[in-house]
């Protein structure tokens, strides 16, 4: 089931002191579904679109035309149904400095309607890693620390739909991780629907079910993961070892493929439908092939190919 369904949204800031009656569109034309359980990564450069169209989703920012509902409803005439089910962490938490990470939460926690107990808070705490530093005062939480906070806000009240913009900036490795573990056991013990924009793309590639990119504005190509991995694009990526690789190389460079050597292996850039001919013109050159391996393709890669 489609959870969120957003259509042709745009949105344009109007520019402000002296860049006044200049504007910028920020999103456009923006047509974009989520699937009910699944975790959507939203990619692209500085820039691109991502936090404004999480705040449109969140009816955190007004948008010029287009729609989005959230399990059915509009989130411009039905707002609070819209997001009564959301939770989400947009740019830095807003958070109490004088406050301790505690009291922040039992704030939250009472904004929520109060049924959310001490024993669920504590526990957040602990999902989240926060529990030896959740009694400092906020303004004394590093970066990591402040993140990690904002995520727990977010979860509390066990939202259906948690929108995350940038969640693991300003954690450390082992930090990332655990986020990682976390938004994976949300998805698979409570069904939740996760948005996340990020910039770690290997991060990206472990935990996303789609993964949809962003360029001025635009969704410019939303692809599984399998798609991610092995592509359904004909160009794929080889690795393949064989004896004589320098003769190698250049029988396959003569029939035009882009093929450079890594170490003992050739890699290969070529049609999957033309693997075949290209090995028997090797064998037929005396050549013994001994694998020829597809090579899984990383994030990184294809967000290059799609950047172009
Ligand atoms: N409040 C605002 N006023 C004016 N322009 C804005 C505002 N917010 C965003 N923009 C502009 O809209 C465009 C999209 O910005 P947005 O923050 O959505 O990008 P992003 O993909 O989240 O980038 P990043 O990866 O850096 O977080 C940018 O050109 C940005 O300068
Ligand atoms: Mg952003």
């Amino acid at each position: 089931m489609k959870i969120i369904e957003i259509e042709n949204v745009s949105k344009t800031y109007a520019l402000k002191g002296k860049n006044k009656g200049a504007s910028v569109k920020a999103v456009s034309n923006a047509t974009l579904d989520v699937e009910e359980g699944e975790i959507l990564g939203l990619l692209g450069a500085n820039g691109a679109g991502k936090t404004t169209l999480i705040k449109l989703i969140l009816g955190l920012a007004t948008m010029d035309s287009g729609s989005i509902t959230i399990a059915g409803y509009d989130v411009v005439r039905s707002r609070e149904k819209a997001l009564a089910n959301i939770g989400a962490l947009v740019e830095a938490p807003t958070m109490f400095a004088e406050y301790t990470g505690w009291e922040n939460l039992k704030y939250y926690a009472k904004l929520q309607g109060g049924n959310i107990s001490d024993e669920r808070l504590k526990s957040i705490v602990e999902l989240v890693g926060l529990s030896d530093r959740i009694n400092s005062k906020f303004k004394s939480f590093s970066l990591g620390m402040k993140q990690r906070l904002g995520i727990a806000q977010a979860i509390m009240h066990k939202p259906a739909i948690l929108l995350l913009d940038e969640p693991t900036n300003g954690l450390d490795p082992s930090g990332i991780a655990q986020m990682r573990e976390l938004f994976v056991d949300l998805k698979n013990q409570l069904g939740t629907t996760i948005v996340i924009s990020s910039h770690m793309l290997s991060e990206m590639q472990q935990v996303c079910d789609r993964v949809a990119f962003m360029a001025k504005g635009e969704i410019k190509s939303v692809k599984t993961m399998e798609e991610v991995n092995y592509g359904v694009d004909t160009f794929r990526k080889f690795s393949i070892e064989c004896s004589d690789s320098l003769t190698a190389m250049d029988i396959i460079s003569n029939q035009g493929i882009e093929c450079k050597k890594e170490g003992e292996a050739l890699i290969v850039i070529a049609n999957q439908a033309a693997i075949g001919d290209l090995v028997t013109s090797l064998v037929n050159s005396g050549i013994n092939v001994y694998t020829v391996t597809k090579i899984k393709r990383t994030l990184e890669d294809l967000y290059k190919e799609v950047s172009k």
